[in-house]
């Protein structure tokens, strides 16, 4: 393995706190500006990124701590201001916006996570905002209300103790079709479960399953992890709010 692979296979997250042992300015600016150089499309970079550094305000609005923490939204209100600068039409308020929008975000994003831990930073990303009230979480950081929507928050430290374990992942062929999609088999999906039972592989999320009376890890998972479905597809609490959100901010638009 060449050293970049050996970086990125010792990735994993730091749950809970980090230590208070601070990020230096240096790096974290390296870290900034490693994670813009992330692909973005159409050279908008249609993300801006807010650094925290108070710890007290970081557990109010997503429940964890660290050194910095990113916040990572998908953002056109400086390429939308330009445009208005120049005295040109513009904007990117539509879902093909914000999907693209996304993708920009999270690039730059788990570039950050990389060049972090090329530097012995280690780091967690985390939807803690999306578990806030939305409405407290604009108001907080003073996001513009529309054209910008807080994604992902990347939380940069040094631990206060060495997980465990390293989190396993699927085999490749789970996650991988070549040349068209393959939908699993009843072969393919018992491998699957197997894979998730295979506690020395740690994929799920907890490991004591087992103890718990289930005989599948999944079967924790599906009824002790996840809600239930929503059998009549109203859109109520969480899902509500998000498609309130979206649509006030531009991204998403009430059928006509
Ligand atoms: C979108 C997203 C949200 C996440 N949110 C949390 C979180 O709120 N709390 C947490 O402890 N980990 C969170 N994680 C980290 C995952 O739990 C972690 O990546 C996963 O368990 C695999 O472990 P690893 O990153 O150590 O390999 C999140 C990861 C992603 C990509």
């Amino acid at each position: 393995m060449n050293e970049t692979l050996r970086t990125i296979h010792s990735l994993r997250t730091i749950h809970g706190d980090f230590s208070e042992r601070e990020v230096s300015d240096a790096d974290l600016t390296q870290i900034l500006e490693a994670s813009v150089r992330a692909a973005n499309a159409s050279g908008r970079q249609s993300y801006s990124i807010i650094v925290l550094d108070d710890r007290a305000k970081m557990k109010d609005l997503f429940s964890y701590q660290g050194s910095r923490a990113l916040i990572y939204c998908v953002d056109f209100t400086r390429i939308m201001a330009l445009a208005r600068h120049l005295g040109h039409e513009f904007d990117n308020d539509h879902i093909i916006g914000f999907i693209t929008g996304t993708m920009d975000t999270m690039l730059a994003a788990q570039t950050a996570v990389i060049a972090a831990k090329s530097l012995g930073i280690d780091s967690m990303v985390t939807n803690g905002l999306h578990r806030n009230s939305l409405d407290k979480v604009y108001e907080a950081l003073k996001l513009p209300p529309t054209s910008c929507f807080p994604l992902a928050t990347v939380v940069l430290g040094y631990p206060r103790q060495e997980p465990p374990y390293q989190k396993g992942r699927l085999d490749l062929d789970a996650v991988v079709h070549f040349g068209e999609y393959h939908r699993p088999t009843g072969a393919q999906l018992d491998r699957v479960v197997a894979q998730y039972d295979d506690v020395s592989r740690h994929i799920g999320l907890i490991p004591n399953w087992q103890e718990q009376g289930f005989r599948h890890y999944l079967d924790w998972f599906y009824t002790k992890w996840t809600g239930k479905p929503a059998t009549d597809r109203v859109a109520t609490g969480k899902v509500l709010e998000f498609q309130e959100r979206l649509a006030k901010s531009g991204f998403w638009w009430p059928e006509a």
